[in-house]
């Protein structure tokens, strides 16, 4: 018996089989959960089709961009249809800031980048926290999860405005628990070290991120999805019942830090 038997999660996030998202998935997979997917234009549908298959054939598997909200109505409607009117998990795991925004400096972030950024790595948690709740409560509760990274806190060079997105997010996360607390919805965020994903290795320089974990982390090693999903399936279990509005580290301690290694 796992210990999610009877739970059903709904995934936005997956590109490929490198992603936090199919980390997230597995786990939940693992542990008993049935799920549904969402992924981002054709261009990742066949990947994503592919996958989900691999875990059970029957997963619903959706389209929907996180900017479109006639895309995120027909998504829970269907996924209400395919679990009978319940969820009990809704992973987010999804950020986009234009390419440019890493390389230059943050102060010349323009206006309609600091827009798409905020409106699909932070709003689209709102959006989809909104359109989940009812799902949610009917099944007496359950769990939003997001993705989140220290550059949300702190200054970590070339993040720049995902990192202003990141800041929102993790905000977003404190208000939503506070609005679904009432219907038992818990809201939390993993704020995990740096993963070698398509995401991840957009930014300019991470492999120096990496590498500074090692070296630097009291646990001296970087995380992987695996890990993720550990979490997230404890976020989503019992041991998540009386978590909310959290952001938890999980960076093999880097967090802690206030300096590197002395040589
Ligand atoms: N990789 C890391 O080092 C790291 C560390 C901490 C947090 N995160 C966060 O984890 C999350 C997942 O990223 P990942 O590293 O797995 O990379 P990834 O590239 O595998 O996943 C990013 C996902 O976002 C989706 N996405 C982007 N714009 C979208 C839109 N408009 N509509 C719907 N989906 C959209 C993409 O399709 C993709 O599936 C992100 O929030 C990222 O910021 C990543």
């Amino acid at each position: 018996m796992g210990q999610l038997d009877g739970q059903t999660g709904l995934i936005f996030g997956v590109a490929n089989k490198r992603s936090i998202a199919w980390g997230i998935a597995r786990a939940l997979h693992d542990a008993g959960m049935r799920l549904a997917f969402t992924y981002q234009g054709e261009r990742l549908e066949g990947t994503v089709r592919e996958l989900a298959a691999s875990l059970d054939p029957a997963c619903p598997v959706l389209p929907c961009d996180v900017s479109d909200d006639e895309q995120i109505a027909a998504v829970f409607r269907q996924v209400g249809e395919a679990f009978d009117g319940g969820l009990d998990a809704l992973v987010h795991s999804v950020a986009f800031a234009p390419k440019e925004s890493f390389a230059g400096l943050f102060v010349e972030t323009s206006r309609a980048d600091f827009a798409a950024a905020l409106d699909i790595s932070a709003y689209s948690l709102v959006a989809l926290a909104r359109a989940a709740a009812p799902l949610l409560e009917a099944r007496g509760g359950g769990s939003v999860i997001t993705m989140t990274y220290l550059g949300g806190e702190r200054v970590v060079p070339k993040y720049n405005l995902m990192g202003v997105a990141k800041a929102a997010l993790e905000s977003a996360v404190t208000y939503l628990a506070f609005d679904l607390g009432p219907k038992n919805i818990r809201v939390n965020a993993i704020s995990a070290g740096p993963v070698r994903t398509l995401a991840g290795r957009s930014i300019p320089g991470f492999p120096r991120m990496e590498e500074y974990v090692r070296e630097n982390a009291p646990l001296g090693r970087n995380v992987d999805i695996e890990d993720i999903g550990h979490l997230a399936a404890f976020l989503a279990g019992p041991g998540g019942r009386n978590i909310t509005g959290e952001v938890i580290h999980l960076d093999a301690g880097y967090h802690v830090m206030g300096m590197g290694r002395p040589e």
